[in-house]
């Protein structure tokens, strides 16, 4: 599309004619390190008015099965197989020449583009690391073109609401060498009704929960999302340890602080047996009912407002009884059960599995998609929050998608790659034209 814009002196008099054209001209890809050290993918569109924009995509550790694909050059003389050569000479051969002089409002039409290049199931050809960066890019670029913030032109004038975020401050499982198996223990100031107080909040509890292991004798180094990655030997003690921090810090638990699990359960599951080992911690080997049986207990004792990923990616079976255990208790909310994919999250909503999902722009490889779950989720009252990954970024795409969000999930307020979501949330708010946001408390 051509805009025209007028920069008018005083009101009347014209000084300049702009043309703001928004058709794609230039494409160009790099490969860039990720917050592990891992290569990724870093696009920049160019429009034909000269508008231009960057995107980069983040990896994942505990990664789904049933996610689309990254495109890894598999070349162990490289970064031990994880460069992205490959998926950045696609970039510039087919996707480049593909999309040039297609119009950059069209996001719909342009994922749909490279939807039909890939052409598999999983987006193994292109790699959706490739496609995603794109995708990601082509619509901040939109945005800048448009002069709107990026929240805006994704949710138009509907966007008045900070989500409430969501603070990974014990990392464990795949995320850390700490001995629990669950693998997130998080903070959620669902109380709080304001996004800058809450983010306050999150740091004052992380700075309390620190000196707290740091006074018992415990390691204060920190894993992949940001958060402390203490020698704790069970879920119990870690959530003991969360509550004295809460406390410490100022704030009642329960009441301004929640707490909230991902167990990540596929990372521990045995399809043979059909059991959840977790080896980690006093190596036992749980039934989905037994597993099932202990997160009753601990949202028993503890004020547990959501579990992630309690069962295993393809135990639907033991999905539907945690489903029918806990979901009127808290959010159960499905990662790499629903991969951000629309078919899996249908099966969701068909066989009444899971109250809430996880968006991960990456899980499913195009902006388009995400936003189609995201509807469909919504349409269907599940709770949607987006998602970092483990490896991530500085790049803030999703605190800009977050709006459209009832919560983010953006691990610790510790590290320059999850702060910079945080941070950009902060920036938003203090956005003139916006309304004062607040994030829902129930
Ligand atoms: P991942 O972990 O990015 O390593 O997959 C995040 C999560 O499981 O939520
Ligand atoms: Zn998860």
């Amino acid at each position: 599309m051509r805009l025209l814009t007028v920069i008018a002196q005083k009101g009347t008099k014209m000084i300049c004619w702009g043309d703001m054209d928004t058709t794609i001209r230039q494409i160009r890809a790099r490969e860039i390190l990720d917050s592990r050290g891992n290569p990724t993918i870093e696009t920049e569109v160019e429009l034909a008015g000269g508008s231009r924009a960057r995107a980069s995509v983040p990896g994942g550790a505990s990664t789904g099965q049933h996610e689309a694909k990254e495109a890894r050059d598999g070349d162990p003389a490289r970064f031990g197989g994880k460069g992205v050569q490959h998926a950045i000479a696609g970039i510039h051969t087919t996707i480049a020449p593909a999309l040039a002089g297609m119009d950059a409002l069209e996001q719909r039409a342009i994922d749909g583009c490279m939807l039909e290049l890939d052409g598999t199931a999983q987006k193994e050809r292109l790699g959706a690391n490739a496609i995603l960066s794109v995708s990601l890019a082509v619509a901040r670029v939109a945005a800048q073109a448009l002069r709107l913030p990026l929240f805006r032109y994704l949710g138009g004038v509907g966007m008045h609401r900070l989500p409430c975020p969501m603070f990974n401050l014990i990392n464990a499982g795949m995320h850390s060498d700490a001995p629990i198996d669950f693998q997130e223990f998080m903070i959620v100031p669902r109380g709080i009704s304001n996004f800058s107080e809450a983010l306050r909040c999150g740091s004052e509890v992380f700075h309390a929960l620190g000196e707290a292991l740091r006074s018992k004798g415990f390691s204060t180094a920190v894993g992949d999302e940001g958060g402390y990655a203490p020698a704790l030997r069970s879920a119990q003690e870690v959530l003991d340890m969360l509550l004295t921090a809460i406390c410490r810090a100022g704030y009642r638990p329960g009441e301004e602080v929640f707490l909230a699990l991902d167990a990540a359960a596929s990372t521990f599951y045995d399809e043979n047996d059909r059991r959840y080992h977790l080896r980690k911690s006093g190596n036992k080997a749980l039934s989905s009912a037994e597993l099932i049986t202990l997160y009753a207990e601990l949202v028993e004792g503890y004020p547990i407002c959501s579990i992630e990923d309690g069962c295993a990616e393809d135990d639907w079976e033991g999905w539907s009884q945690l489903t029918r255990a806990l979901s009127k208790r808290c959010m159960l909310v499905g990662d790499d059960l629903f991969v951000t994919n629309p078919l899996f999250l249908q099966r969701g909503i068909e066989q009444g599995i899971a109250n809430a999902i996880l968006i991960k722009p990456n899980q499913i490889g195009t902006l388009t998609e995400t936003l189609d779950t995201m509807q469909l989720a919504t349409s269907h009252a599940y709770t949607t929050i987006v998602s970092h990954r483990s490896g991530e970024t500085i790049d803030s795409f999703i605190a800009d998608l977050s709006l459209l969000s009832p919560f983010i999930k953006a691990g610790a307020p510790s590290r320059g790659e999850r702060l910079a979501k945080y941070n950009r949330l902060l920036e938003i708010a203090s956005i003139k034209q916006c309304p004062h946001y607040q994030h829902p408390t129930s």
